[in-house]
């Protein structure tokens, strides 16, 4: 796809998709919470870091792989999940899966999914599945052994969700999940008609209005129908949910939205094979640290037992470097795929990934590093805040 090709930066790929998208749905994928201090404070973070060059080492011999939860991937990366991916692509969960498996690394499915998680099993590749408990813990059970039975290999719970979040920009322009039509928003997807037919009239056709595929069947009307009944978030949820979950799961366990040392802590010993420091992209609580920032206290807590993941604001492959650099085992990538998909299914998602693997390896060879272990804090020119 032409404008795919002439795509070199992620922010370039942000900009088709800005294009490609009705203006709420950009705006649902783009945006933060309330003021978006977290968002920016993530980028801020990123680019307050410098790193030391280092030059004149033989680069011949790279891996770019690791190991994570027992297993080799390509590259220190792995997809994020995202509900609503098929809102940015006829099953935009699939075209990401896909895109992972050929890059060789995991794609996590969200509770949130518009794809029915038996096709994303057809993907192949490492698949994870992630985990918003509901009130109905049994639901929430079903589902677990559902993905286990599919071959999900880890479980991601995530904790930061029991109340919700504040996002005004998506009340005002009229796109809010479960969605109830709205004048606004009407106007506003009839103005994109490349994406009613490319992704909301395919995805009717096909198969049906796009729902909450992975949802128990008589919550599923929800992405279409506000009023109809809907899984409520577990506001109850404590950490003997999360023991109980890797009771159940039986294998890599990872709690996601962990901020602090004392929640690494706790994580670890409710059972989790890891954490993802993530601040949800900057869609959970704005007053939010940026997850660099919060990296080097969880890292001190658990790091040496445990694996950590960062994610929220990685945008080049610079940022992955300060990561890795300040003790993290991989990143996730959230928007940089949806980016991807919105701009041009499987092939933009492609693309997100080989421009961050091409800038992660040449930031990498210029700072003295051939493989991910050889990233260490001394490539961090400015203390770490
Ligand atoms: C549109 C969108 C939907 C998301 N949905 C979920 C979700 O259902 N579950 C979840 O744990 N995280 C969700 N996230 C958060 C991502 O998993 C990830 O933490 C975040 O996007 C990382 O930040 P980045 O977008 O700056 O890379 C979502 C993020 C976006 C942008």
């Amino acid at each position: 796809m032409a404008s795919i090709k002439r795509c070199y930066s992620i922010e370039d790929l942000r900009q088709v998709a800005k294009k490609r998208l009705p203006h709420g749905i950009f705006e649902y994928i783009d945006r933060g919470t309330e003021d978006g201090v977290a968002l920016s404070g993530n980028r801020a973070a990123f680019e307050r870091l410098r790193l030391n060059t280092r030059f004149m080492v033989d680069l011949r011999d790279r891996d770019m792989g690791t190991e994570i939860l027992g297993k080799r991937i390509e590259l220190p990366i792995g997809i994020a999940p995202t509900a609503v991916a098929g809102l940015m692509w006829y099953q935009g969960e699939y075209a990401l899966a896909k895109a992972a498996a050929d890059a060789g690394i995991p794609f996590t499915l969200a509770t949130g999914s518009l794809t029915p998680m038996e096709k994303i099993a057809e993907a192949g590749g490492r698949l994870w599945f992630q985990l918003y408990m509901w009130e109905e813990k049994e639901l929430s059970y079903e589902l677990v052994r559902r993905a286990k039975s599919l071959g999900f290999e880890t479980l991601v719970v995530t904790i930061d969700s029991a109340l919700g979040r504040l996002r005004e920009h998506n009340e005002k322009n009229g796109f809010t999940f479960p969605f109830k039509p709205n004048a606004r928003a009407l106007v506003d997807m009839t103005l994109n008609p490349g994406w009613l037919t490319r992704v909301l009239f395919k995805t009717i056709i096909k198969s049906g209005m796009p729902k909450n595929a992975n949802y128990p069947e008589h919550y599923q009307p929800m992405v279409t129908l506000r009023g109809t009944p809907k899984p409520k978030a577990n506001k109850g949820m404590t950490w003997e949910d999360v023991a109980r979950l890797k009771e159940m799961w039986d294998g890599p366990m990872l709690v996601k939205s962990v901020m602090t040392p004392v929640d690494a802590r706790m994580a670890v010993q409710h059972g989790a094979d890891g954490v993802v420091v993530s601040n949800h992209g900057g869609r959970a609580v704005d007053s939010a640290l940026a997850t660099i920032e919060a990296l080097p206290g969880v890292v001190d807590e658990v790091g040496s037992e445990t694996t950590v993941i960062l994610d929220s604001g990685i945008r080049r492959g610079s940022d992955i470097v300060k990561a890795l650099a300040l003790g993290a085992d991989m990143v996730l990538l959230g928007r940089a795929t949806l980016y991807g998909i919105a701009a041009g299914g499987q092939p933009g998602a492609d693309k997100a990934i080989q421009i961050l693997s091409t800038e992660l390896e040449k930031t990498m060879a210029s700072t003295g590093c051939r493989r991910p272990s050889e990233i260490t804090q001394d490539v961090i020119a400015t203390p770490p805040f």
